[in-house]
């Protein structure tokens, strides 16, 4: 595998050079991204010095650069992990057949709806995202704030890469429409609901990078075990850059929670309105954000009963989370799951073929990765001595989508009645005055080493720089 070309106008590793048609392409879409980038990206961000990683090699070992760079002038690239000889797919009905280096004609829709709906998440989530800068609470933030803004960036370059090179006149047109979009946009909105949501503050970016992003790992795991081969490389590269995406989230809330805890500890207090005097955000209303954002992800996986999932399994287009280290005939005929409803009154288990269930499946691997994470946030109001416990909501909380849509649901998995559902709301999802306290406590700090009151500093800085390394420049 070559390293990759910064010489070239879209630095790659997939010999552009040599596909003039493609490349013409793509160097025609580029301004375009950029007018978008100008437009709905991080707002009066373009004469910042942005201390931010680069690829420079798909190598596991040392992929990254880093320095500093404008960000418009950013390398957005198009990067695929190497090809792996005679791969094969290895589930669905075409189990055990060479991996397509084309897209085979009758998946041909199906494939491009799934590396749009993807694709459509990434510039979504730096237009929910782009106000964030002007309130941040440190450069070291704001530095990570653009890290994941211009990697998502990139992560629209990699499947506008595969809809231009593999579907021709559609999927040139598909990938302008991906410029097109704007998020919470009532006429023209991205495609799934957890991307059209505000991200109004950080304490909400740290839960959507804690959460949705790790909704997109899962996805693209998914997709990284493609019979499609580009689609699967390409993912696998993605995924790299995703867990860093997740460490900003993880970190942060968890920061923001060692804060308050000290803050309890100093005033031997954990009333609310005492903490919020002290400018620090109590741990209830931490709780409220993390079952909203929790609740609206699940919902990302889709329906818990869903053909379109059973067909995109079987066609070998989308796999399990890590399909390979599963003992079963990768089939999955005769199979079942329990997925959850309601009736009369209560949630109750039913069997169902597995193949329908494949949401189901990827979302309780999804929830067992989050419910980890929750973990090592107990730890720190633990190590604090504290005796408050964070928790995930049960996954029939707050559901727009699937069979537990419109059931009433307590966070502990009560179905309640319409009329405590409204009484009860305001203890269960953050209300418009929770909102209003998160975001008055929002400033911006952009003092090298300085941190805003509500959170705790890092453990330590980016790529080994100090914790008082001026990440931005403002000049
Ligand atoms: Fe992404
Ligand atoms: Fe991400």
């Amino acid at each position: 595998m070559s390293g990759i070309n910064y010489s070239e106008k879209i630095p790659n590793n997939v010999n552009l050079s040599e596909d003039k048609a493609l490349q013409r392409a793509l160097e025609h879409w580029q301004p375009n991204y950029l007018a978008w980038w100008n437009e709905m990206g991080p707002a009066r961000s373009s004469h910042l010095q942005v201390y931010l990683r680069t690829a420079v090699s798909v190598d596991p070992q040392g992929w990254a650069h880093f320095d500093f760079v404008r960000m418009p002038e950013y390398r957005w690239g198009i990067f695929l992990n190497p090809r792996e000889e005679n791969r094969r797919i290895h589930f669905g009905e075409h189990l055990g057949e060479p991996a397509w280096q084309e897209v085979p004609g009758e998946h041909r829709a199906n494939l491009r709806r799934i590396i749009v709906t993807q694709g459509d998440t990434e510039p979504a989530s730096v237009e929910q995202q782009r106000h964030l800068g002007l309130t941040c609470p440190s450069l070291y933030d704001l530095r990570n704030l653009f890290q994941v803004n211009v990697e998502e960036g990139r992560h629209l370059w990699a499947m506008v890469y595969l809809l231009h090179k593999y579907f021709g006149r559609d999927g040139r047109e598909e990938a302008e429409a991906l410029l097109e979009r704007r998020s919470g946009d009532q006429n023209n909105p991205r495609i799934l609901q957890a991307f059209n949501e505000k991200t109004p503050d950080w304490l909400s970016f740290f839960m959507f990078t804690y959460f949705t992003d790790r909704d997109g790992k899962f996805q693209l795991a998914a997709l990284s075990e493609s019979g499609f081969d580009p689609l699967a490389r390409t993912c696998k590269f993605m995924l790299t850059e995703e867990a860093h995406h997740m460490f900003v989230g993880e970190s942060g809330v968890s920061r923001i929670i060692q804060r308050t805890c000290e803050v309890m500890n100093q005033l031997k207090t954990d009333e609310p309105d005492k903490l919020r005097a002290a400018g620090v955000i109590d741990l209830p209303t931490i709780q409220k954000y993390l079952n909203f954002h929790f609740s609206v992800t699940i919902d990302l996986f889709g329906a818990d009963e869903s053909s379109n999932a059973a067909t995109y399994y079987s066609a070998g287009l989308k796999g399990r989370f890590e399909e390979s280290k599963r003992n079963d005939d990768h089939r999955l005929h005769g199979l079942t799951y329990k997925v959850l409803t309601a009736q009369e009154g209560r949630l109750v288990e039913k069997e169902v073929p597995m193949l329908n269930a494949l949401n189901e499946v990827l979302r309780d691997d999804f929830i067992k990765d989050s419910i980890a994470g929750i973990g090592r946030w107990n730890k720190v109001i633990e190590k604090a001595g504290l005796p408050h416990r964070l928790q995930a909501p049960h996954k029939a909380f707050n559901r727009r989508i699937g069979s537990l849509a419109g059931v009433r649901v307590s966070p502990d998995g009560r179905v309640v009645s319409e009329a405590e559902w409204a009484q009860r709301v305001g203890e269960w999802l953050p209300t418009d005055e929770d909102r209003a306290f998160v975001a008055s406590l929002m400033g911006r700090v952009i003092e090298p080493g300085k941190f805003a009151n509500w959170i705790a500093p890092p453990v330590m800085g980016i790529n080994r720089q100090p914790i008082n390394f001026e990440y931005v420049r403002f000049n």
